[in-house]
């Protein structure tokens, strides 16, 4: 596996050295060689979810059968938490699975409380999740799909992360990575608009 060199986009996470490791597949050299088997996971994955019904979602281990269902078939790792630390968390690996029960405790909250409207419900669940970064890889993509399967489970239209953007792939990345820089920064106005146009 020494001869690969996945080059990563903005925005993403590098994988290191033990994690190209964990690949099922023996014979891939290029990032777009990649993108193609983990899309074929996760058309997979999305069957598997959208063709039994799931109960309990608000929970850790739906999400790590998430991951793993979308992953599963390209890395050995899918599933599992990471163990590395990570530039885009603030979050130490050993504090993923405590970060996860508060943020499953709160979302349940917020749904509960009635306080806070959907658009708000779903952006801060996907920025709070994707800080969290549970995986060593497929965090946004795993996060995205969560996020669009609680809209729907709990009847809401669900979000298409500005699709209206898809003939320009790059400016639709930089607008939702800078929508969660500003999330970061606690100003989830980018964030909310980003997620507004809806299916
Ligand atoms: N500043 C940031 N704050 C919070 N989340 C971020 C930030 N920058 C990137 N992300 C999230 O991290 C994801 C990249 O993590 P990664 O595990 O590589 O996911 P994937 O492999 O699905 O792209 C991005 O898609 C985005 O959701
Ligand atoms: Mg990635």
């Amino acid at each position: 596996m020494s001869e690969h060199n996945f080059v990563t986009r903005d925005g993403s996470t590098p994988l290191d050295h033990d994690q190209i490791k964990g690949i099922r597949f023996s014979h891939l050299t290029t990032m777009g060689e990649l993108d193609e088997i983990e899309d074929t996971n996760i058309q997979k994955g999305l069957e598997w979810l959208h063709h039994q019904d799931h109960e309990n979602i608000l929970s850790m281990e739906f999400l790590c059968k998430l991951h793993e269902k979308l992953f599963g078939d390209v890395w050995k790792w899918a599933g599992k938490f990471r163990t590395v630390e990570v530039n885009i968390s603030k979050y130490r690996a050993y504090d993923v699975g405590p970060q996860l029960k508060n943020f499953f405790d709160d979302v349940r909250l917020w749904i509960d409380g009635g306080k806070m409207n959907w658009d708000e419900i779903a952006a801060e669940m996907h920025h709070r999740l994707v800080t969290i970064h549970p995986f060593p890889n497929g965090n946004g993509r795993t996060t995205r799909i969560f996020t669009e399967y609680v809209q729907k489970r709990f009847g809401q239209k669900v979000s298409t992360w500005k699709s209206s953007l898809s003939p320009t792939p790059k400016a639709r990345r930089d607008l939702y990575i800078k929508a969660l820089r500003a999330a970061d920064r606690g100003d989830f106005l980018l964030l909310i608009e980003f997620m507004q146009e809806k299916k």
